[in-house]
């Protein structure tokens, strides 16, 4: 679907409830899942990625219960699914896929797991090989999907320096860990999102670190909880570079996700002179706050590996924030960036560059020369089917006065179906 975009001149004003995290709320249809009892989450994102992993659990026989708002799962425990009637389908979401081959990797049944064009191209050996190391038995051609599990009674425990910074491949094997038949240690290599591990102590389990090493016992007891998904921070980002990047703007995004592991984004728009607060923040099983955004002039700032895991969601943004402000900035070390639902690298130098936007792509990041006006230098502007493309190049629009059309533009139901309308509610 291809939509003509909202330009400027305009400014943010007023408030905006982001939509719920989607990593936490595919996490809490897992737990939800894996523990005995009930879980109601709150505030969960109803986007498709994690619409996928309802199904999921749903063709495995677990009962889910939808409002408009929020999730009831009975769990079963993981001794209690059902095989599936036919394959298991991820769509477009790599959470989804990664963690439920960790997940489902001790089963008695066989299971086929699928998924679109563009996950069908990402990297899977990051789990299969470790979880395969353990005992799972899989079929796949070159590590991608469609992948096949076979029925497995029995997974070893595992010791392994897991040689990529992916909270998605320690997800998938703190969730084999926890049925080896022993005690398993996964070290990082940079610290990423910590959400299983915050959810599995919230749901009565445990697990130890020490520095980045996670010692997990197995076969623990689970029980079903209520609880409420934060904001999205990842959402909150578009909101954050919009206000901050358009003069006069002002918003209030309430009860924002603040864990640390995901609030690089926040920290690099503060080295870059931005204005955000914090207004109120709250410790619960995640911490939270209110975040004031006001608009800033932005300076250039330099980016390394470390900074990477806390802001990957969010590198297409501080690229659109890079090209207004003053200076030099660089991106390297994300090369990550590479392999996610695009090459996003690639996808967002591509799109800035049809808006003007001086950057230079590297084979780990971007140099990216700023501030430059973007215009209509080429009108076709294109997500690639990349949700978090379409949602950057909807804010980058508003700082041009020329006319947009954006090609794929329903990309954004993959993680957030209603951004473009609150975008427009916040319009002035
Ligand atoms: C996610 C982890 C990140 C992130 C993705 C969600 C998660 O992926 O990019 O959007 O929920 O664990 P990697 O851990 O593979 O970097």
């Amino acid at each position: 679907m291809d939509k003509t975009l909202q330009t400027g001149p305009v400014q943010l004003q007023g408030t905006c409830l982001v939509p719920g995290d989607k990593s936490i709320s595919h996490r809490a249809i897992m737990f939800g899942a894996m523990a005995k009892g009930q879980t109601t989450a709150k505030h969960f994102l109803f986007s498709e990625d994690c619409l996928h992993t309802i199904g999921a659990f749903k063709a495995l026989g677990v009962n889910i219960q939808t409002t408009t708002d929020s999730v009831t799962i009975d769990g079963v425990g993981l001794d209690g699914l059902k095989p599936p009637k036919g394959p298991l389908d991820m769509g477009n979401s790599g959470t989804s896929t990664r963690l439920l081959l960790g997940l489902l990797s001790r089963q008695a049944f066989d299971m086929d797991f699928i998924g679109d064009a563009s996950l069908s191209k990402r990297p899977m050996g990051r789990v299969l090989d470790p979880l395969a190391s353990m005992g799972a038995k899989f079929t796949a051609t070159a590590g991608h999907l469609p992948v096949q599990v076979a029925a497995n009674a029995h997974l070893k425990p595992l010791d392994y320096h897991i040689p990529v910074a992916s909270a998605q491949v320690k997800s998938a094997l703190i969730f084999a860990a926890l049925q080896a038949d022993g005690v398993s240690h996964l070290t990082e290599k940079l610290a990423t999102r910590d959400h299983t591990e915050r959810m599995l102590r919230y749901f009565g389990g445990d697990l130890t670190t020490a520095g980045l090493t996670l010692t997990v016992t197995p076969k623990q007891h689970l029980t079903g909880q209520d609880l409420t998904v934060p904001g999205d921070p990842s959402s909150a980002a578009f909101f954050i570079t919009a206000a901050t990047l358009l003069a006069g703007s002002d918003v209030l995004l309430p009860n924002v996700g603040l864990n640390t592991t995901r609030i690089g984004f926040l920290n690099i728009i503060g080295q870059m002179n931005g204005a955000i607060s914090v207004e109120k923040m709250t410790e619960g099983f995640e911490p939270t706050g209110d975040l004031r955004v006001k608009h800033a002039q932005l300076t250039g700032v330099t980016i390394t590996k470390e900074a990477i895991p806390a802001v990957i969601d969010e590198l297409p943004l501080v690229a659109l924030c890079a090209t207004q402000a003053q200076g030099v900035t660089t991106i390297s070390g994300a090369e990550e960036l590479r392999v996610k639902e695009t090459d996003r690298i690639s996808t967002i130098t591509q799109e800035l560059r049809k808006m003007g936007a001086n950057i230079e792509e590297k084979p780990d990041g971007m140099i990216i020369t700023g501030p430059t006006p973007l215009h209509a230098v080429d009108t076709n502007l294109d997500s690639h089917g990349d949700h978090r493309i379409a949602m950057m190049l909807m804010v980058a629009a508003l700082l041009s006065q020329d006319h947009f059309k954006l090609q794929n533009a329903d990309a954004v139901n993959v993680s957030y179906p209603k951004f473009y309308e609150d975008l427009l509610a916040l319009i002035y």
